[in-house]
């Protein structure tokens, strides 16, 4: 844990570097409790800036000689930088040792040891744990690294670039050296040093180039690296054909790793990933895992060019890579299936994470700029805004210039700023000034706000149908709420896609007023002021209004549509975005009302009837079914609420949810005998829909058992569990049982650990299955307050401490929110527990206490105590005090 408390960095402050660090030779001895490693460092100047001491950053390192040309020189360390004065004016080398200790890492960050093998993390200032260094992301060298360890433990070793020399020395050990001949900032270092076996294909670009792809596991895993490899190569495939992107190294490799505290990380060349998004067998892994696996491997090969090609300036720069690499990952996934409606099954799933967590974000203590203006921890700023919202503003201005003028626009980019680490004013410069005309060039400053303002925009919409004139006018307004540190809001740019639909569910051609003729059925808005009117001309009929088509902005939309407007919608819409959304909006308006007025919930025959129509619909996806036939989740609801009572909007859910149990048995019973998938497993779009579909009308049989305590369901779903040939099959029908709280879970979990015990992915899942399931008088918090002494739970593992605490704290809002407050309780312990082990996970665990200000009472009170009582721990670690404090402003 870092001494003292840090201060708050701000963007506004930054300064170039004073020096540069244009080459770096590393030399590591490896060793768990005590690893030595030389730094030698080509340093030179920065003219642009006045003269002043060298200062690199360190952290937890013991320091044992420093070198100028080769001399011993004075120094001091200085909170926790190694400064040097009287420097040579021309360029030097400075050689600096150090020791650490990996195997008493356990905040990932830096080198560490995991299941016997050594791994680092630098992203985003891991890198000073291993050696003194310019730690920051504008300072890019070229790496040579040489690697020496026992040759029996560690036969696998491995570093950024090309491997140029490998051999053996004395007393059992070998070395290897890599060289990396792409200049890159400190961050996207990385080694590996382990046992381990790899999965490898050569693969010949578009260009003529060979390259050589490898997937490196541990030995008993070489079976679940086909689809990460598969996975790999389109990506390749894609970034060539859709932005001329090839991959610029003869050799790519990735590396799994149990212990992770992300998704994976980009390092030049030798990715490093958590395993979750790398291991999969039909047998162990689901098809929402096969569906992780495809886009963060996409992601991470993605960066290779948006972020370590032309790289952030500054932390403050973040989403100029991520939010970028994120938008390009959906759009990989996309442009992998070939029907318009599986592309619209990835949209609302994306949208639907969007929403879930980085609306309440923006609404929460935590809210910030997609480029924020201060930081204390940067590890707290890898956010869903950074990430999520960050693709959102990309989209928009692909939308704003058209999907070729956005590849013009990237071209524009890398011709401009290869090899640079820049800002995301030079990314929007760069889209605007490849398109210029556009809207996106004409309101550049206006979008740009994007990047600058917090919170989400409210959007109005009111129509109104003339028959006289025959004209439908549209007045859309927007409004921004205040944020922390954000009172006011200026106007965005907000692109609203739309169309108009008639009243037998005809798409109306789109004519403004002053227009000569219609612009097709389907057309952007441009809304960049505070209030405009669009006036549509030539209908002769009354329209219904779909809008903001594909969710083509991240915005609150408030339309004012009647039911039987959402109704139309629901079933004519030909945007399968606004079909879907139209399928919520009905759920929501009857879910909140019942939630509101504490009434009974009595779902009616017409939104019944319109659920079951879309079930039993002849030509929609099932992917599709599944989607609008899910109601939205409790946190969702929770967030269209001023004042939340969590117990009460599951109550609420709940009876929802047998009601459509109830209502639609039979048809229910009919798609899961229709939606069987015959044949090996594969992961394709169409078979997990199918299986999907299955599952929902799975978990709808059993749960309207539990109240006939007819048998027949959970004994059948009970045998599909067993007799099931893939993972999603498998879990599919132990949440059904688990869910529906039939008597044969029991079994049936025991079972599950007892086939996979060994798999420790499995088991992530086992516990999450349980943490997460629909609570029942108090059951399922017992259950998981129960397994932190599972012998299988550790805190020490990110996976594994996630699986039960997110499950709990993040997924589960009616097991946690308890009248007598026990699930702040466990809260409040397991935080202080992690901060002492792991504080970046510690802090993410702690931001489930964001919305506290928004519950109800008792809730409300001993939320606030809870995190009162962790923000009065002395020791905190930096990364959960920034939280707390926070939460309690
Ligand atoms: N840069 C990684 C990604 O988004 C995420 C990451 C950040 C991983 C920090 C580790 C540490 O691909
Ligand atoms: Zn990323």
């Amino acid at each position: 844990m870092r001494e003292g408390s840090s201060p708050l960095i701000r963007r506004e402050d930054y300064t170039a570097p004073a020096y540069w660090i244009r080459s770096v030779d590393l030399t590591f001895d490896l060793d768990p409790a005590k690893t030595l490693v030389v730094n030698r460092m080509q340093v030179e100047r920065n003219p642009a800036v006045a003269a002043q001491a060298l200062r690199l950053d360190g952290e937890e390192l013991n320091l044992t000689r420093v070198l100028v040309n080769g001399d011993s020189v004075s120094f001091r360390v200085e909170n926790q930088q190694l400064v040097l004065d009287n420097l040579p004016e021309t360029p030097f080398t400075l050689e600096v040792r150090t020791t650490c200790a990996p195997e008493k890492n356990t905040q990932l960050s830096g080198l560490y040891t995991s299941g016997g093998g050594f791994f680092t993390q630098c992203e985003a200032e891991g890198f000073r744990r291993i050696t003194y260094f310019l730690d920051r992301p504008d300072v890019m060298a070229t790496f040579s690294v040489t690697l020496k360890a026992d040759a029996t433990k560690y036969p696998v070793l491995l570093s950024n670039g090309n491997l140029v020399e490998q051999g053996t020395l004395d007393g059992g050990k070998h070395y290897a050296k890599w060289v990396d001949p792409h200049p890159k900032p400190s961050y996207l270092f990385a080694l590996v040093a382990a046992n381990l076996v790899c999965r490898e294909q050569k693969i010949r670009a578009r260009s003529g180039r060979e390259h050589l792809l490898q997937v490196y596991v541990r030995a008993g895993d070489l079976d679940k690296t086909e689809h990460a490899m598969n996975s790999l190569i389109a990506s390749v495939a894609w970034d060539e054909a859709r932005f001329g992107l090839s991959l610029d190294l003869d050799r790519f490799m990735i590396v799994a790793v149990s212990d992770f505290n992300m998704g994976a990380m980009e390092n030049k060349g030798l990715n490093i990933f958590n395993t979750k998004y790398v291991l999969a067998n039909p047998a162990t892994a689901t098809d929402a895992d096969y569906a992780g696996i495809e886009s963060v491997v996409g992601h991470e090969y993605f960066h290779n060019w948006t972020g370590n090609r032309i790289t952030c300036r500054d932390w403050f720069q973040l989403s100029l890579k991520e939010g970028l690499t994120v938008f390009r990952d959906q759009e990989f996934s996309q442009d992998l299936v070939h029907s318009p409606s599986a592309r619209a099954v990835k949209r609302i799933e994306d949208v639907r994470t969007l929403r879930q967590h980085q609306f309440p974000e923006d609404a929460g203590p935590m809210a910030h700029p997609v480029r924020p203006d201060s930081y204390v921890e940067i590890n707290n700023f890898y956010t869903a805004t950074v990430y999520d919202k960050g693709a959102e503003v990309v989209r928009m201005m692909q939308t704003l210039v058209g999907r070729d003028g956005f590849a013009r626009g990237m071209t524009l980019y890398f011709q401009r700023h290869d090899g640079q680490a820049v800002t995301c004013d030079d990314f929007a410069q760069a889209i605007a000034d490849a398109n210029p005309g556009s809207a996106l060039a004409t309101h550049l400053a206006i979008f740009k706000r994007w990047y600058s303002q917090a919170g989400t925009p409210r959007v109005q919409a009111r129509g109104h149908y003339n028959a006289d004139a025959r004209t439908y006018t549209l007045e859309l307004s927007q409004q921004g709420l205040p944020s922390p540190g954000q009172p006011t809001k200026e106007p965005w740019v907000i692109p609203v896609a739309m169309g108009l639909i008639g009243p037998r569910g005809e798409h109306l051609p789109l004519q403004l007023v002053g227009e000569d003729a219609p612009v097709g059925t389907e057309r952007v808005l441009v809304l960049h002021e505070e209030r405009q009117r669009y006036e549509f001309t030539g209908l002769d009929v009354e329209p219904v209004p779909s809008l903001l088509r594909g969710f083509s902005a991240p915005v609150l939309l408030e339309d004012h549509l009647s039911d039987a407007d959402l109704l139309h919608l629901l079933a004519h819409d030909a945007d399968p975005f606004n079909r879907w959304e139209a399928g919520q909006r009905l759920a929501l308006n009857r879910l909140l009302g019942a939630i509101r007025t504490g009434q009974a919930l009595h779902l009616d025959a017409a939104y019944i009837e319109a659920m079951r129509s879309v079930l039993r619909h002849p030509t929609l996806d099932a992917a599709f079914k599944e989607l609008v036939l899910t109601l939205p989740s409790e946190g969702y609801l929770a967030e269209q609420l001023e004042e939340v009572d969590p117990q009460r909007i599951h109550q609420v859910r709940e009876a929802a949810r047998l009601q459509l149990a109830q209502a639609l048995h039979h048809d229910w019973e009919w798609a899961f005998e229709t939606h069987q998938v015959r044949g090996g497993y594969s992961p394709d779009p169409v078979s997990a829909g199918q299986r999907a579909l299955a599952n929902l009308a799975l978990a709808y049989l059993c749960l309207g058992a539990s109240v006939t305590h007819d048998p027949v369901w959970p004994g059948r779903t009970y045998q599909r569990f067993k007799d099931a040939t893939n993972m999603t099959d498998r879990l599919g029908a132990l949440s059904a049982l688990v869910n529906s709280h039939a008597e044969l879970a029991e079994a049936a979990l025991q079972r599950f650990h007892a086939l996979f015990r060994d798999e420790a992915l499995v088991i992530d899942k086992w516990f999450a299955l349980q943490a997460a399931a629909s609570e029942k008088d108090g059951r399922v918090f017992a259950r998981a307050r129960q397994l932190l002494s599972h012998p299988d739970f550790s805190l020490r593992n990110p996976n594994r401490a996630r699986s039960l605490i997110t499950a709990l704290c993040f997924m589960n809002p009616a097991a946690f929110h308890r009248t007598d407050a026990a699930g702040y309780v466990f809260w409040a312990d397991r935080v202080l527990e992690l901060d002492a082990i792991n504080p970046q996970l510690a802090a993410r665990v702690a931001r489930a206490m964001d919305r506290w200000k928004q519950l109800a009472e008792p809730y409300r009170s001993a939320a606030r105590e809870a995190i009162a009582r962790v923000a009065a721990r002395a020791e905190l670690s930096n990364d959960v005090r920034e939280i707390v404090t926070r939460a309690l402003a």
